[in-house]
């Protein structure tokens, strides 16, 4: 270790402890502790309204844009605070966020989406770089670089959104909800995609309902509930519990009273219902 380097010994990777985070008067995470080990994928599960965009958004420092904010607890990459940082700041760090619902800037061409991406890139070559390995990795964009990225197709704007995001190199990709609402054939080339981002060295944090693809993924997840972290182990544990299937994969019998929100308010056991993807 350099002796500049502000890490801690042994810290290594995204660490999230007792995070509490309200959007105004609403609590929507509370005690939230987890680790995303460098090199890893780890998952949050969790059905709608959990927390699980939050989560994202607590650790990308977008939370301001939704009148939110942290009320307790922090977020580190590698030892060093990570919270409290414009979100320019955390990109800087390496963590960028896909957001959900495959946002691209529907009246640019998909070669502008892209250049939109490398903006933090430290120069121009690495910025052609990681242009040549984002058309790499998604051979699809190469192909319609001069189209206008709203006529793509749901599938085709995941991609280019994840897309954009690799365009500035990220060292830790929060990815949230790649496969909402895409057809089977589609949610496995993005898993797959996924898959591919990690093996070639970048850390990922995914945040899905689809959680047969999610745990086949990650070595490590973790499932939400109204805010709280109702359950956490290697994912394969996860996978192969029938308490966990029938509980909060939505897979047979009865499941159970619903929790308690964390504001009292009583709400739907929010049920994860795309488990056989
Ligand atoms: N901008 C906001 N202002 C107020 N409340 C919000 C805001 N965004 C989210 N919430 C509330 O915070 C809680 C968690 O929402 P969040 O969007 O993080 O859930 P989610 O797990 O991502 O759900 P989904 O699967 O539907 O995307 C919900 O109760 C939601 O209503
Ligand atoms: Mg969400």
């Amino acid at each position: 270790m350099n002796v500049h380097d502000p890490r801690p010994p042994g810290a290594s990777g995204l660490s999230v402890r007792d995070l509490a985070v309200n959007y105004g008067p609403v609590t929507a995470l509370r005690g939230i502790s987890l680790d995303v080990p460098r090199g890893a994928v780890v998952t949050v599960l969790g059905g709608n309204g959990a927390g699980k965009s939050t989560l994202l958004r607590a650790v990308s420092g977008t939370l301001r844009f939704q009148r939110g904010g942290i009320t307790s607890g922090e977020v580190t990459l590698d030892g060093v605070k990570l919270s409290g940082a414009a979100t320019s700041a955390v990109v800087a760090r390496g963590v960028v966020q896909v957001p959900e619902g495959r946002r691209v800037f529907a009246r640019m061409t998909v070669e502008e989406n892209l250049r939109a991406g490398a903006l933090g890139a430290r120069d121009r070559r690495s910025a052609a770089e990681a242009r040549e390995r984002v058309l790499e990795l998604f051979p699809v964009l190469a192909e319609r670089a001069r189209q206008r990225a709203g006529l793509l197709s749901g599938g085709e704007q995941q991609m280019l959104a994840m897309g954009r995001a690799m365009m500035a190199c990220p060292e830790v990709l929060l990815l949230d909800e790649p496969t909402l609402g895409l057809a089977p054939l589609m949610a496995a080339r993005i898993a797959e995609t996924v898959r591919e981002i990690n093996a070639q060295g970048t850390t990922v944090l995914l945040v899905e309902q689809n959680a047969a693809m999610a745990l086949s993924l990650a070595s490590h997840a973790y499932v939400l509930e109204v805010g709280e972290i109702a359950l956490s182990g290697p994912a394969a544990e996860l996978a192969a519990s029938d308490e966990v299937r029938r509980r909060y994969l939505g897979v047979g019998g009865d499941a159970g009273d619903p929790p308690a929100r964390p504001d009292g308010a009583a709400v739907r056991r929010p049920a994860l219902s795309r488990w056989s993807a």
